[in-house]
């Protein structure tokens, strides 16, 4: 079994962080987001992992390395455009070979371990009628933004269509794949969609179509497509409560860390509370201030005079003399502070896409 992992795309519902960094890239509790998905692969047994790189081919490539920080062997191979799920199929040829595999979006998080769903798919292809394909389905409250699949009363996938106007059902395609060798037929078969891509909707639509069986299985955790804000935060949220306290940086007299807080070494928490969950990067410093839950504090950043709750600081970014940041991403090396320079005024540099929201 071998890995197809995308990490491609252009990120657009996440600019302007996505500006510099690729959306698989973004952190979730001072992690890539990409790197859980290649540690759940490589503690399912898989380690011989294609990554499908675009734009931001190099950032990935930096990220990643060959593979052996996560105990895997990375193969890259490049996408000219984002022309699609299947195309990115089409073009892991040659890597793939005949072998089974599974194909995993580099921007979903999943509770649930994919060693059940790798051995399920297993178990079944040495039964009779083996699948060519297995799905991974979640009941989704806007099933107009994803694959839709409809079943039949035992179960049995029917029909599967990609972001459906009027949607059949509420249960979403997850993205994660498993397929035999014979997905490579149904990718060379497919047309483009309506948004110019060749879907792997349509290309599993098109098994069905020639009789083969696709097996599916409903998601029982939590799932998340972190590709905008809110599902972004709330995977930074779901993750930070997870983890288990640990602490290796410093911690003053006149702190208090209360919970699951994990600070990490070269940290420094100066006359602060930090109120769990909680994650502060390597040589970050909090100074005269309130981290409450769900907070994730890059590398070297610095909080002063301040209170940060459920929020995102990437890496050596500043946020000094602020009364309260809420639900906020803040890029890395991104600074916000309050000026005593007058006349007093709010006086912004911000980039493209940006979104500031005045208390
Ligand atoms: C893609 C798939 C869709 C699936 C979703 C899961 O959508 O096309 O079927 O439900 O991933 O994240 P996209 O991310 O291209 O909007």
């Amino acid at each position: 079994m071998k890995a197809l992992v995308l990490a491609g795309g252009a990120g657009t519902r996440l600019r302007p962080i996505t500006h510099t960094r690729a959306k698989q890239l973004v952190p979730v509790a001072n992690k890539p987001i990409l790197f859980y998905g290649i540690e759940s692969m490589v503690a399912a047994g898989i380690t011989e992992i294609g990554v499908i790189v675009g734009d931001t081919r190099d950032e990935v490539m930096a990220g990643l390395g060959d593979g052996s920080q996560f105990g895997a062997e990375i193969t890259y191979i490049p996408q000219d455009a984002p022309l699609g799920l299947a195309h990115c199929v089409l073009i892991a040829r040659e890597f793939l070979g005949d072998d089974d595999f599974v194909m995993y979006l580099g921007d979903n998080l999943l509770e649930q371990d994919l060693a059940a769903f790798v051995s399920a798919f297993e178990a079944a292809r040495s039964a009779d009628q083996p699948p060519e394909a297995q799905i991974l389905l979640k009941k989704v409250p806007d099933p107009h933004r994803f694959g839709i699949a409809t079943l039949d009363a035992d179960g049995h996938v029917v029909q599967l269509v990609e972001k459906p106007a009027d949607p059949p059902s509420d249960l979403a395609l997850v993205g994660v794949y498993l397929f035999t060798a014979r997905i490579h037929d149904a990718v060379a078969a497919i047309e483009p969609s309506g948004r110019g891509e060749l879907e792997i909707t349509d290309a599993i639509q098109w098994l069905l179509d020639q009789g083969e069986r696709v097996r599916c299985e409903l998601l029982e955790g939590w799932w998340i497509d972190t590709g905008k804000l809110t599902p972004l935060l709330e995977a930074n949220r779901l993750i930070l409560e997870r983890m288990e306290r640990r602490i290796d940086g410093s911690v003053d007299e006149a702190s208090s860390v209360e919970g699951r807080v994990v600070i990490a070494e070269g940290a420094e928490i100066v006359n602060s509370t930090v109120r769990g969950p909680v994650a502060i990067g390597a040589g970050a410093r909090i100074v005269d201030s309130f981290v409450g839950p769900f907070s994730a504090i890059g590398a070297n950043c610095v909080v002063e005079r301040s209170e940060v709750e459920h929020s995102v600081l990437m890496d050596d970014s500043s946020v000094v003399d602020i009364a309260r940041l809420e639900d906020s991403l803040i890029g890395s090396d991104a600074s916000v502070r309050r000026s005593a320079r007058k006349p007093r005024a709010l006086r912004l540099m911000i980039g493209d896409h940006c979104q500031i929201d005045v208390e």
